[in-house]
């Protein structure tokens, strides 16, 4: 039997009781099916690392569907509410310093001090935080390293009964993860590409965003795990001339068996790039996948980013 259930406001609250009672919803968020758990049940929260085989230094995202919660766990400041007020609820992420000793939330925070939250700009997503009452951790609902699902079909392929329910949203808007910048010091600092733009962030802020040097194999910058969205083929990116035994995923002009967006818009690209990355890993003749060059500005960052780790070998 499947357990996949339309967003009906009855399911919602299905759903809700299931978070409260300490199980695993997935849900649909702007960007990606989020794996949803009580960020107060630490069993839970342990639970989705072991349903994702994800490693435990790998913090989790806090969901919210009310500025005011941030208040209650995290150090606030005019920038954080500012940004908050600008860009929630959507994509992105903020990492702010942890101010309340709960450790219930050590967990979810991998141990760490700092706290990542972030509030949604999905119906589904808000109302079902709103009805379990309390902020919802959830990393993308796919298995540790693979590519990230934008559709509830996705996340039963990948995660099937590990998941006590599936929301289905439709496929989600955005595609690409939430942009994650770090707030605990002076200057802010890029952890992430994602679906806010870099570039409109420093419009905002009047102030330059800084890139995250971090390692990539340490927690000071978890995530960003050099092989990570990986598909199952050989995946060669920049390619302007495929192979003529590789899948093309094209873009723009730059035709292709897939063409993430003809008109080279990267917001439709973004919207796109997962589940291509799919459709190629099941018709791939020969096991291998090239992409085409993609703009590396604006929303293009953050393909390039998904599609670099998807490569890496
Ligand atoms: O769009 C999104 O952000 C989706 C939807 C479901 O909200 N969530 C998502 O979660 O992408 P996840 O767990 O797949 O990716 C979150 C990333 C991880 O790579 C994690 O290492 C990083 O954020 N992260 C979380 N907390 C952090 C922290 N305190 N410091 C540095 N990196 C952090
Ligand atoms: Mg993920």
């Amino acid at each position: 039997m499947s357990n996949i259930f339309k967003s009906s406001e009855e399911n919602i609250c299905r759903a809700s009781e299931v978070i409260r009672a300490g199980g695993l919803v997935a849900f649909p968020t702007e960007t990606v099916y989020g794996l949803g758990a009580n960020v107060y049940d630490a069993k839970a929260v342990a639970n989705i690392f072991a349903a994702k085989q994800r490693p435990h230094f790998d913090p989790l995202i806090s969901h919210i569907a009310e500025v005011d919660f941030l208040k209650e766990y995290a150090a606030t400041d005019e920038r954080v509410f500012a940004l908050a007020k600008h860009f929630w609820p959507g994509p992105l992420t903020l990492v702010l310093r942890r101010i309340e000793e709960n450790p219930s939330i050590d967990l979810a925070c991998s141990g760490l001090r700092t706290l990542t939250v972030r509030m949604p700009n999905h119906p589904t997503a808000l109302a079902l935080i709103k009805k379990s009452g309390v902020p919802i951790v959830a990393p993308s609902a796919n298995k540790y390293q693979s590519i990230s699902p934008t559709t509830a079909q996705h996340v039963a392929d990948g995660l099937g009964d590990k998941v006590d329910m599936i929301l289905d949203g439709g496929a989600c808007k955005v595609g690409v993860e939430s942009t994650i910048i770090d707030l605990t010091g002076k200057e802010v600092v890029m952890l992430r590409a994602g679906g806010t733009a870099k570039e409109d962030i420093e419009t905002f802020l009047n102030q330059k965003v800084l890139i995250s040097g971090g390692n990539p194999d340490l927690p000071t910058a978890p995530g960003q795990l050099l092989r990570h969205y990986a598909p199952k083929n050989k995946l060669r990116i920049n390619v302007a001339i495929p192979d003529k035994d590789e899948f093309y995923i094209g873009f723009g002009t730059q035709d292709g068996d897939l063409n993430l967006s003809p008109v080279g818009d990267l917001a439709e690209a973004a919207s796109h790039l997962f589940a291509y990355l799919r459709l190629a890993d099941e018709q791939a003749l020969h096991g291998k996948i090239a992409i085409a060059p993609i703009p590396n500005l604006g929303l293009g960052l953050a393909i390039n980013d998904r599609i670099k780790r998807a490569s890496y070998r």
